[in-house]
């Protein structure tokens, strides 16, 4: 058990990277309108230190909040101090610290001077009606005390653990919460996230690539995207940030502007799939309507109205099978005499003998031909032999009237 705890412990000290207001404020901007009448939590957020409690007390009545709350961890190397305060019952010697909460359900500017920081916790806690108690358990966001919390809230809003990442995502899809929270690209990949994203109940914010993130003072000093600033703050920056979210926003709604022409030479076909090869999202042809395999920076610009990602299946006869994942498939004997010829014809012919539910018959009569289905990863995509790049896969809606 100690073990254990201890592997915990070390784990959790390499998910300390702290986000910066800017980041939160630029990212938040396109969401104001989720936020009105609303309890928003924020669980892996030390109040005295996460710019995710401060963005949310600054803006609280601007954003017409109806309480925040922020429980924060007691792996979080910054907790500690303010609570001899607080509690006024530990020591020094209490480590491991104490976990807490946050309740804020009044944000006032007592004096009107605008002066006072309303991220300052102890000038919020001045409020009778806002409270800091102590937790019972660590804080972990799995704990049943901190599920309870987030059972009250209305939008979850944070940072989490990057190592704890899928398991965080699974218990936001359980208690079906809308939330928006930062997370490493590499995640799309995951078998838990993609076909979240795939069947649009996870989708990709405004922001992604760098993002630069204040980290604590043990973190040691590595060659690149490592910095210490003039006041010895440590710094560390990721290529590959992105927003996750579940709130709807414009960006998901603008049309991609697609200039590339196909040419057969230029957008090879894969070996075992019956779709083309395109390696840059600049690049996807305006005139190609079969299925193209996409790099995985394309859901940075997912219009799910002008795109669907779509999935390989093998039918009866063991050979890949196209069907769509939202025109549905067909039913009982499938086999891929259509893969290859067309696939709306193929769609039409079986949706006038079967009728409209035939989605859920086809996943019961075929199986999935990649590992992750609408998605092509490691050995999975081959094109004249070679292994290419995961690879997500789309075809253009057509508007069929
Ligand atoms: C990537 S950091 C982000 C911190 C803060 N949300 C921010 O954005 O500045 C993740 C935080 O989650 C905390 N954490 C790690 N494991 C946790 C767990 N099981 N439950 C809750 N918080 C945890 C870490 O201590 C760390 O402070």
């Amino acid at each position: 058990m100690a073990s254990k705890n201890l592997a915990n412990a070390k784990e959790a000290k390499k998910d300390e990277f702290y986000t910066q207001l800017a980041d939160i404020e630029n990212e938040l901007k396109h969401y104001r309108q989720h936020f009105k009448g609303k309890i928003v939590f924020c669980n892996c957020d030390d109040p005295y230190e996460s710019n995710f409690f401060k963005y949310f007390a600054i803006n609280f009545n601007a954003l017409g909040l109806k309480k925040l709350i922020a429980t924060c961890y007691d792996g979080s190397p910054f907790l500690g101090s303010e609570l001899l305060f607080d509690f006024g019952e530990e020591t020094k010697d209490d480590y491991p610290k104490k976990a807490y909460k946050v309740e804020i359900t009044e944000v006032t500017d007592i004096n009107g001077d605008g002066r006072v920081d309303l991220g300052d916790v102890q000038y919020l806690l001045k409020n009778d009606k806002n409270v800091l108690t102590k937790l019972k358990g660590s804080g972990d966001f799995r704990s049943v005390e901190c599920i309870e919390l987030m059972k009250e809230a209305d939008v979850v809003v944070t940072n989490p653990p990057f190592s704890l990442f899928r398991e965080y995502v699974a218990q936001l899809m359980k208690y079906e919460k809308k939330f928006l929270i930062i997370g490493n690209q590499n995640a799309i990949t995951y078998k838990e996230i993609f076909p979240l994203i795939k069947n649009n109940k996870l989708w990709l914010g405004y922001k992604t690539g760098d993002m630069a993130f204040r980290v604590p003072d043990y973190y040691e000093a590595r060659e690149t995207r490592y910095w210490q600033d003039e006041s010895g703050q440590k710094w560390r920056s990721m290529g590959n940030i992105c927003w996750f979210t579940n709130l709807e926003h414009k960006k998901r709604h603008e049309e991609l502007i697609l200039y590339a022409h196909y040419n057969p030479e230029y957008y090879p076909k894969y070996d075992n799939y019956d779709a083309i090869n395109v390696d840059r999202v600049s690049e996807i042809p305006c005139d190609y309507d079969g299925v193209m395999g996409v790099p995985i920076t394309f859901l940075d610009k997912y219009n799910p109205e002008q795109f669907e990602i779509v999935e390989f299946r093998k039918g009866a006869d063991g050979k890949d099978l196209i069907y769509s994942n939202l025109r549905g498939g067909g039913r009982l004997s499938l086999t891929s005499e259509y893969s290859s010829v067309d696939v709306d014809k193929w769609i039409n012919e079986q949706s006038q003998r079967y009728g409209s539910e035939w989605q859920e018959q086809v996943c019961k009569d075929s199986y999935p031909a990649t590992s992750i289905p609408g998605m092509i990863k490691n050995k999975e995509g081959l094109i004249k032999g070679k292994i290419t790049y995961a690879r997500i896969i789309i075809r253009k809606r057509k508007h069929i009237s």
